[in-house]
């Protein structure tokens, strides 16, 4: 039987149905144009790194280090992990190479990326998926906080999505949580029995999750539950209205959203998530918020920090529900069609080609030595702008016969003005 693929993971085709890897590519492009704007730098760390990174940053009461990580022994026995997000992975390079010393502050950091996660595949939901994110590292100001929001909307806005809503809350610091959490599991107590396993685990590990449980029953029952906003310190509260003014005044429409609890055990303050309608379950397009213990418990360093992080395939999903598509340009500017069945006539394509290609044109030929009208069909299947004839006779004339396809136009044009003859003709 033949191998497929492990579930909840995809294959990226050129000329591909779905998420063609053209595609992919032009949004990567404009991930990375947006970055250059913003003036984001690209990192690029392992795909896997030491578990207890992850253990560490994204916390051990998470659903991600508590059942969703894919993670081995390696043949040293060192206990490996591939990375299920790429936070905890630019805090640790950060530490790692001293980026704290550059004189460039705050260092404002991108990725693009596969990320791996355990999860039961559905609509949006994959093992493989891949991420765009940045990280802002050093800054407590609200602006940048803003900024990382801003630049996210500024993603979902040139691709044309519309409908699109930004949920917005501050978690508080270690400091306010403590006393909400406190007044959470006061509230849930007499629940407690009557909650989903996973609520009831939760109630003292991490109670603030059971606000985000998609369990009808727990939401029945935390329904009244105190929020967040009651409590925040007067310094959390405050960098809250910052972002908000900010928002307001740049014209990014935002909902207050107090039960908003991101699932990675790492944020302090401003925590957002933009939804898309009609992408099923899954509508966070992308989430993130500030976290400012997380180098600490990294890196043992405290400085404070703002990032997000965006699913590239949710992007594909919310463009298709949208009636969206991204345009590419695929197709060639030459296909060299070679004439006469013996090995020179090939050679003598292939040595046009190369010199076509020389000169930063799109060039193609045929390699399965086709008769001349499989290899008009072939330029005309792979959207050739030109298809140049090179036949015995011709090449010994020191000509050639170049076809403009759209035209339908054919003229003799000598081998050595080809080149010159195909960029004058595009130009
Ligand atoms: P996250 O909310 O776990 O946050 O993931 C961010 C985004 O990745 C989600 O909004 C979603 O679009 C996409 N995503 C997550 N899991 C999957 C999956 N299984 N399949 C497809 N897409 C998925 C983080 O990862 C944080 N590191 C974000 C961050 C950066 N916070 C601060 N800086």
């Amino acid at each position: 039987m033949a191998i497929i693929k492990p579930q909840g993971t995809n294959d990226f085709l050129p000329g591909g149905e779905d998420i063609s890897s053209e595609k992919l590519q032009k949004v990567e492009e404009l991930l990375r144009e947006i970055c250059r704007e913003y003036g984001y730098g690209e990192i690029r760390t392992p795909i896997f790194e030491y578990t207890e990174l992850f253990q560490r940053g994204v916390g051990e009461t998470t659903d991600i280090v508590q059942k969703e990580m894919y993670t081995f022994a390696d043949r040293g026995g060192r206990s490996i992990t591939l990375r299920p997000e790429n936070t905890a992975s630019t805090c640790r390079a950060f530490g790692e190479h001293k980026l704290y010393g550059r004189p460039q502050q705050p260092q404002k950091l991108y990725y693009i990326g596969p990320m791996f996660r355990c999860e039961r595949p559905q609509a949006g939901r994959f093992r493989q998926f891949h991420q765009f994110g940045i990280e802002v590292i050093g800054t407590n100001s609200p602006f940048a906080d803003a900024e990382a929001i801003c630049l996210a909307w500024d993603i979902y806005s040139r691709l044309g999505l519309k409908d699109l809503e930004l949920h917005l809350n501050s978690v508080g610091c270690p400091k306010c949580r403590a006393e909400y959490r406190k007044a959470l599991q006061e509230h849930l107590r007499p629940a407690l029995p009557q909650l989903c396993g996973t609520c009831q685990d939760r109630f003292e590990r991490n109670p603030m999750r059971i606000l985000d449980c998609k369990n009808p029953n727990c939401k029945n029952l935390a329904a009244g539950a105190p929020t967040i906003d009651q409590y925040l310190c007067q310094e959390c509260a405050g960098h809250f209205a910052s972002v908000q003014a900010i928002l307001t005044a740049s014209g990014i429409p935002y909902h207050l959203d107090s039960r908003l609890v991101r699932g990675l055990d790492y944020y302090t303050k401003t925590a957002f998530e933009i939804l898309s309608g009609g992408i099923g379950a899954q509508s966070a397009v992308c989430g993130g918020g500030r976290y400012d213990g997380l180098m600490e418990e990294v890196c043992g360093q405290s400085i404070p920090a703002v990032g997000f992080a965006a699913g590239i395939e949710r992007i594909f999903g919310a463009l298709k529900a949208q009636g969206l598509d991204i345009e590419v340009e695929t197709g060639l500017d030459v296909y060299v069609i070679a004439t006469g069945d013996d090995a020179a006539a090939q050679q003598r394509a292939f040595a046009l080609g190369q010199e076509l290609r020389k000169a930063g044109l799109r060039v193609d030929f045929d390699l399965l030595s086709r008769g001349m009208k499989a290899q008009f069909k072939a330029a005309n299947r792979e959207g050739a702008r030109f298809a140049v004839i090179l036949g015995g006779d011709e090449f010994a004339r020191g000509v050639a016969q170049v076809k403009d396809m759209q035209a339908g136009e054919q003229v003799e044009v000598a081998l050595a003005e080809v080149t010159a003859h195909i960029q004058s003709k595009m130009a």
